[in-house]
């Protein structure tokens, strides 16, 4: 019996239109800046949290339905179950062990291997039609992981990749330039890490190429001053979790950022972790590094053919070697 009585003639009401389901697996500082992202901005009709430790999962998911008076009508579920995530048309992967200060994203690979060999097939087996969007570190060897483990087509396995270090890196443009970031377009590419590289090439301030743009200028900008700006990003990670512990806020809207082009079909271009292999002339085997690809609801929907100098064509490369490295020590 429903709480409200029907008009007139009103036809019974029809099963509700396809929803769609969001799990987050890990409800640490990432998945929860992630999952209230998302909230917010209205992206699923259901959010599933998953973790191993119940307490948490539950004081999460009751704090988040106790916002319900403020937020988008969104069911909220917690388990420790990954049957829980059956059906999701997004699963988005932040489990496991982070950086404590002064440590290496690549540090942590052993230790989230292990753990993404236990959950990553549960969950593609739960939603065989799903799109995998890997966080955990190293995220460009674990959404490789992730492919390998999961079974699932290439363009369905992401890894968030440098969409973040591209954020912080148009933010550092735009304050040094004084300019709204979202006027900057600016890509980092390669490893989510301390081998990334900023495409300074094409880099555009409102439609200017920068480097023609600092020339007209006349803002004398040497070449550290620009290596300057991509060493702040390539450390912005490290003063953070030195300073307060962990990353979480930027992250938390990197990836809504993400899933809403994906969910909504965006086929926005976006510097994400998929496999490279063939493009930008890597070939020494399956490697997950970020290029400036298009999504949209079904994944990757193909990668842009920048044109890069020698010197960043040489450095994507010594960053994709840097990742088949450490996979080449997996086993896998
Ligand atoms: P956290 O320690 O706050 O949360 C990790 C969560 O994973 C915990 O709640 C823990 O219970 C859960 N977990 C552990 N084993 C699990 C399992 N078997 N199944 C489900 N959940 C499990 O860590 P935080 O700060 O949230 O970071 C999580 C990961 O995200 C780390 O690997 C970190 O390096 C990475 N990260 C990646 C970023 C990126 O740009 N790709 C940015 C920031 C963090
Ligand atoms: C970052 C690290 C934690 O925030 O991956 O970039």
């Amino acid at each position: 019996q429903s709480f409200f009585k029907p008009i007139h003639g009103a036809s019974p009401p029809s099963a509700t239109s396809r929803n769609t389901k969001i799990s987050v697996i890990g409800v640490g500082n990432v998945g929860m800046a992630i999952a209230q992202t998302i909230l917010t901005q209205d992206l699923a009709d259901e959010i599933a949290l998953v973790d191993v430790n119940a307490d948490k999962l539950r004081g999460e998911m009751l704090d988040l339905q106790h916002a319900a008076a403020f937020l988008p009508r969104t069911t909220i579920s917690a388990s420790v179950d990954y049957s829980s995530t059956t059906g999701s048309d997004l699963v988005i992967v932040t489990a496991g062990a982070r950086q404590i200060p002064g440590e290496s994203r690549l540090n942590l690979v052993q230790r989230n291997l292990a753990l993404f060999s236990k959950i990553i097939p549960p969950l593609s087996a739960a939603s065989p039609e799903t799109i995998l969007l890997i966080v955990s570190n190293p995220v460009d060897v674990l959404t490789y992981v992730a492919w390998k483990l999961s079974g699932l087509p290439a363009n369905r396995v992401i890894g968030s990749g440098t969409n973040l270090d591209s954020s912080r890196f148009r933010f550092l443009i735009a304050d040094h330039l004084d300019v709204n970031a979202q006027d900057v377009q600016a890509y980092i590419m390669g490893e989510h890490g301390d081998s990334s590289v900023a495409l300074w090439s094409s880099i555009s301030v409102g439609g200017v190429p920068i480097l023609s743009f600092l020339e007209r200028q006349q803002i004398a900008y040497e070449k550290q001053t620009l290596e300057k700006i991509h060493k702040e990003v390539v450390q912005g990670a490290h003063e953070v979790i030195g300073l307060k512990g962990y990353t979480s806020w930027a992250i938390g809207y990197s990836v809504a950022n993400l899933a809403r082009t994906i969910l909504r079909d965006q086929h926005k271009v976006h510097p994400v972790s998929v496999l490279a292999k063939g493009l930008y002339g890597i070939d020494g085997g399956d490697v997950f590094i970020s290029l400036p690809t298009q999504l949209g609801r079904n994944g990757v929907l193909g990668v842009t053919n920048l044109h890069l100098s020698e010197e960043e064509s040489q450095q994507l490369q010594k960053s994709a070697k840097t990742i088949l490295e450490v996979q080449s020590q997996l086993g896998l």
